[in-house]
């Protein structure tokens, strides 16, 4: 990218329910002078969490309106810099613009078996780290049991259902709309999909776990948490990790009734990747190997430019990504 050229988007104004693009602005920005390594930004990774950041309820720290939008970014290294080269592909939490200084000590190299290096902030990267806790730490999957994953077609739930899946469990997905269910099924192995913008869900998950469900990773509350737990197998080991249903609301809804989780003497617990970070070499190892071993499937979502970020974070929080929302800023 020229020297001359420097671009970064801000929030316009505080999201009023669904995000929109409006909300987003794209302007020029000053390049980056003095310390930190000079890097191009690649990759911007589009997360949930961000919503509550725009509300200021997220654990992570409020973004206010004026501000530049900042999450977790692929990078190249653009000039050498302590002990990093020209071309090294990097990780780290940054700014939404084109070109960034960051610390050296904020910078975590891609390796590169991470192929493409978007993998790094998806099935590779935090949702993968998410999944993998999830799954291991919290819902221990065994043979024979019913796993049940809501949001299965992005990149937490579709990894948790795989993991799910390797560990002999039978997977049942829940996304929205006919793609989103019909990858799950043909390129993930689940077991069944069930559309929740078509199908009625209480009678859905009746069909299709006669006997019970054993394990939730719920990505979603509100009533789709409400009718899964309606049917949970004695023992049952739910991991609540996602809103999606409220992140968008001003007010939190009336949560689920816990006399369900009671009846059921099941063990419920919140998941925070956060608490996780010393599993990440673990996950990466594994699900690297699983990747290669094409066991693994992933999707990726990529808007193409700058200018589209903010209108792809809008997608992602009306449900219309399908896989890893990205957005690549540069080859
Ligand atoms: N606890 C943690 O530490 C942690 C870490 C990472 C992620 N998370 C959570 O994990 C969940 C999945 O994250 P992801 O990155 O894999 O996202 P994602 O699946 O790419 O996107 C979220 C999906 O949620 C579904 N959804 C269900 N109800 C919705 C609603 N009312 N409005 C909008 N979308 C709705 C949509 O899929 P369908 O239309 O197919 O249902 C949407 O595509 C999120 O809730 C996220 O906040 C938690």
């Amino acid at each position: 990218m020229g020297t001359e050229s420097n671009q970064r988007v801000v929030v316009a104004r505080r999201p009023a329910g669904r995000p929109v693009p409006a909300d987003f602005a794209l302007q020029s920005a000053a390049q980056p002078e003095g310390e930190g390594v000079l890097c191009d930004v690649l990759f911007i990774s589009l997360d949930p969490y961000l919503r509550g950041r725009l509300s200021g309820r997220h654990i992570s720290g409020p973004i206010a309106v004026g501000e530049v939008m900042s999450s977790e970014l692929v990078l190249r290294v653009a000039e050498d810099c302590g002990g990093c080269r020209v071309g090294d592909r990097v990780r780290a939490f940054g700014p939404w613009q084109r070109r960034v200084r960051l610390p050296a000590a904020a910078l975590t190299p891609v390796p590169q078996n991470v192929a493409p290096a978007s993998l790094a902030l998806g099935v590779l990267g935090m949702p993968g780290l998410t999944a993998y806790a999830g799954v291991t730490r919290l819902l221990q999957p065994q043979a024979g049991q019913t796993a049940v994953v809501s949001a299965a077609a992005g990149p937490v739930g579709a990894t948790v259902g795989q993991l799910c899946k390797a560990a002999g469990a039978r997977v049942v997905g829940i996304a929205g709309g006919g793609e989103k269910c019909a990858w799950p099924l043909n390129q993930a192995g689940f077991d069944v999909a069930i559309d929740r913008h078509r199908q009625p869900l209480r009678e859905a998950l009746d069909a299709a776990c006669p006997d019970g469900i054993d394990l939730y990773f719920d990505n979603v509350g509100g009533d789709m948490l409400q009718a899964v737990l309606e049917r949970l197998a004695l023992g049952a080991r739910v991991a609540l990790c996602g809103l999606m249903d409220q992140y968008n609301q001003e007010m939190p809804p009336p949560g689920p009734n816990p006399a369900l989780i009671i009846r059921a003497r099941a063990m419920v617990q919140g998941l925070v990747v956060y608490d996780h970070e010393d599993l990440r070499g673990r996950m990466e190892a594994d699900l690297s190997v699983r990747l290669q071993a094409g066991e693994l499937a992933f999707k990726e979502d990529v808007a193409e430019g700058l200018g589209e970020a903010g209108a792809a974070f809008c997608r992602l929080m009306a449900g219309k990504t399908f896989g890893k929302a990205l957005v690549k800023v540069a080859d």
